[in-house]
């Protein structure tokens, strides 16, 4: 077991953890931030994707040891009140079903959006192309992403 000082969200915590313990279960379980969810723990389907620093990644292969002073952002942080406009084109278009692979997916495109404000279509499918989702929201996934842009098409 180890220290550390994360910070969440804008706040800083300490977690008493083994140092390999993932940053996945170090939010859901030390930090009872349950949004960012566990698919497959190992790198391959995004459900699990928080923001260090503000990009995309996945919490369920980061070990908490090398978080370090990075800025952690998970869904419940994204923004005060749901108001991101990621957020709220997911609205606009309805676009979860179960809803299980949602946060990744909205924490992907925040990610996505920030580093390019226009993307195109192909911009799109390769940026999200890692994020699963077995109910196949993806062209709502991409709609609204257009939306976020500014392009609603
Ligand atoms: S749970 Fe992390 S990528 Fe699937
Ligand atoms: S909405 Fe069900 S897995 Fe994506």
């Amino acid at each position: 077991m180890a220290t550390f000082t994360l910070k969440v969200n804008g706040v800083s915590t300490e977690v008493d953890v083994d140092p390999d313990t993932p940053l996945l279960w170090v939010l859901r379980d030390h930090l009872d931030l349950r949004g960012t969810k566990f698919g497959c723990g190992i790198a391959q389907c995004g459900a699990c994707t928080v923001h260090l620093d503000g990009a995309a990644t996945r919490s369920c292969a980061v070990p908490v040891s090398v978080v370090g002073a990075k800025s952690v952002t998970t869904i419940e942080g994204l923004s005060a009140e749901g108001t991101h406009p990621v957020q709220q084109a997911w609205l606009e278009h309805d676009v979860p079903q179960c809803g299980y692979c949602q946060a990744g997916q909205i924490m992907n495109a925040a990610a996505l959006l920030a580093q390019n404000p226009s993307p195109t279509d192909d911009e799109i499918e390769q940026g999200m192309r890692g994020n699963i989702c077995r109910c196949g929201t993806y062209v709502r996934i991409r709609a609204a992403i257009r939306s976020a842009a500014g392009g609603s098409r």
